[in-house]
């Protein structure tokens, strides 16, 4: 079997005109949606991931504004800000790139965030409402994950999903939206006692640990579908995933790449979630 691949890239422009639509949509209503990003210090993958949010911003008429500070910012400076920004109406979305210097207690400044302009969905309020199923905002990379599946037509109803990775980022939200979706859930982690025993029996597999060949076709069950989450650089230092692609690709029967998969459906998502609070703002003002 050779999968047919999930183009990330082909996905996030289809989904980025419609958030382009409804963005012109809510301005002729005279609002602006609005992204604040926040980057403290030269971490020089953030600065690419920040470079990057802001240029979809501009891209989608979504008004977005960059703060960078040094690296020696204080915590209570950079809580300030987050406060300013939580009370400023021409924001609807505020985003702390992660990682933070380590003298910042990164999840005080991440509870400091309004919940409904917390666009990564990273509060706790956030991950309160994806588990109990309220309304709130998912975060992005794997809203993105479920909105690939979604695209292919897949039904996880009674299906087996393998997450493999539990951070607070990708692996668990990503556990709760496919138990959501009714499928059978398994989490496995670097505890996890064979790996492959887990994968073979999935139908569905989302690898987000953050390390090369997590993934290879001897652990996945022909037909399975794979979402590879990973960022990594191979040994030419060219960008890989957690999966092998090559060997995999001849397993499963649909596939995400590295580059052009999951990660510009993450900024898609971002996209998605920073209109969606300026409609919700839209209509508690109306
Ligand atoms: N660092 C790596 N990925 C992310 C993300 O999605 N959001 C934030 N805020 N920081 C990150």
């Amino acid at each position: 079997m050779t999968a047919s691949i999930i183009d990330g890239s082909a996905l996030s422009a289809l989904l980025r005109e419609q958030v382009s639509d409804r963005v012109n949509a809510l301005q002729t209503r005279g609002i602006k949606a609005g992204l604040a990003v926040i980057l403290v210090g030269d971490n020089q993958a953030s600065q690419v991931y920040v470079r990057n949010k802001v240029k979809a911003c501009e891209q989608t008429g979504i008004h977005s504004v960059l703060e960078k500070h040094d690296a020696t910012l204080s915590e209570a400076d950079l809580l300030a800000r987050v406060h300013a920004l939580n009370h400023d109406n021409s924001i609807h979305g505020i985003l702390v790139q992660l990682p933070l210097p380590a003298h910042i207690d990164a999840q005080k400044v991440i509870e400091a965030i309004a919940p409904e302009k917390d666009v990564d969905g990273f509060h706790v309020a956030s991950a309160g409402a994806l588990m109990t199923g309220l309304p709130g905002f998912w975060p992005c990379t794997p809203h993105g994950c479920m909105k690939m599946l979604e695209h292919i037509g897949y039904s996880l109803r009674g299906k087996h999903a393998v997450v493999i990775g539990r951070s607070n980022i990708v692996g668990k939200p990503m556990a709760m939206m496919l138990l959501q979706q009714n499928a059978t859930v398994t989490v496995c982690h670097s505890a996890t006692v064979d790996l492959k025993a887990h994968t073979l029996q999935a139908d569905v597999i989302v690898a987000a640990v953050g390390k090369r060949n997590v993934l290879t076709a001897d652990m996945v069950k022909p037909g399975a579908v794979v979402i590879d989450v990973g960022m990594n650089r191979d040994d030419e230092g060219k960008l890989c995933g957690d999966v092998d692609f090559a060997g995999v690709s001849q397993v499963a029967s649909y596939i995400t790449p590295v580059p052009g998969g999951v990660g510009p459906m993450t900024i898609t998502m971002l996209l998605v979630n920073t209109l969606e609070s300026a409609e919700r703002h839209a209509i508690s003002t109306a």
